[in-house]
C-alpha cells in the first residue's frame, strides 16, 4: 500500500512540508510506503488546451507531469498539500495538477484523496475546498479530519508550534489509513462499483 503525497510549495522544507511530514509518520507506523514529491519548485507551465494527451494518455510536455503519471496510477493514496497563496493554491501546483489529472487516463476511482493547506492567517479553507475538486471529479473518496486540513506559520518552520494543525495532520493520516485500507478489503470482497458509459452533454446537447 503507498501513498503519494505532493508539495506545492517551493520552500522545500516550509510550512506544507511540516504537514506532509506529520502525516507520513503516521503512514510509516502503519506499514504504508510513502513518497513526498516536491513540485512547487519546479518549472511547470500550464495546460495549452491542446488536447493531444487525448490521443496519447500523456502530457504533450515532457516533464514531471508524465514523471509522476505513473507513480499516481501505483499508489491507493494521493495527499496535495499547498501554501495558501492570495486565498488560493499556488498557481504552479496548479497547473502540475491540472495537467496530471487531464492528460491521464487511468481509474483513478477509489484511490482516496486528501488535501492540506498551510497559511499565516486567511484563505485556507478556499484552498482546501479548491485541491479537494481534483478528487471528487475523478471518482476519488476524501478523506476527511478533525478540521478543514490546515496548518499555521509564515516562516519557514513556523507550523511546528501550531499543536493543533500537527493534530489534525496525524488524525487526517490515521483516518485516510484505515479508508484505504476498508476499501482494499472491499475491492476484494464486493469489486469496484459498475460504471455507466459517460454522457457528455456540455448542458446543450
Ligand atoms: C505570494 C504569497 C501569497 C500569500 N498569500 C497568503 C494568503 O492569502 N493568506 C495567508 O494566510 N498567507 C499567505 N501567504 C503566506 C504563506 O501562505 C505562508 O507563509 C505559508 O506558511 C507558506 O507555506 P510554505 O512554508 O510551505 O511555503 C502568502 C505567501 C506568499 C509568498
Amino acid at each position: 500500500m503507498k501513498v503519494l503525497m505532493i508539495n506545492g510549495s517551493p520552500r522545500v522544507h516550509g510550512n506544507t512540508y511540516i504537514a506532509l511530514h506529520e502525516m507520513e509518520k503516521v503512514f510509516t507506523n502503519s506499514g504504508i510506503e510513502t513518497e513526498i514529491l516536491h513540485v512547487g519548485n519546479k518549472d511547470i507551465r500550464g495546460c495549452i488546451a491542446c488536447t493531444s494527451c487525448a490521443k496519447t494518455g500523456k502530457c504533450v510536455f515532457d516533464d514531471i507531469v508524465n514523471e509522476t503519471a505513473p507513480k499516481f496510477e501505483e499508489c491507493n493514496g494521493l495527499v496535495i498539500g499547498s501554501p495558501v497563496y492570495y486565498a488560493s493554491a499556488n498557481a504552479t501546483l496548479i497547473a502540475f495538477l491540472t495537467r496530471l489529472f487531464y492528460s491521464t487516463h487511468f481509474d483513478k476511482a477509489m484511490k482516496v484523496g486528501a488535501a492540506v493547506a498551510a497559511a499565516r492567517r486567511g484563505g485556507l479553507s478556499s484552498t482546501f475546498d479548491e485541491l479537494n475538486k481534483f478528487f471528487t471529479i475523478s471518482g476519488m473518496p476524501v478523506a476527511s479530519g478533525q478540521y478543514w486540513n490546515s496548518i499555521h506559520g509564515r516562516e519557514a518552520g513556523e507550523a511546528s508550534q501550531d499543536i493543533e494543525g500537527l493534530q489534525s495532520m496525524r488524525t487526517l493520516a490515521n483516518n485516510m489509513t484505515f479508508l484505504m485500507k476498508s476499501i482494499a478489503l472491499g475491492k476484494k470482497t464486493f469489486g469496484l462499483p459498475e460504471k455507466e458509459p459517460f454522457q457528455r452533454t456540455n448542458f446543450i446537447r
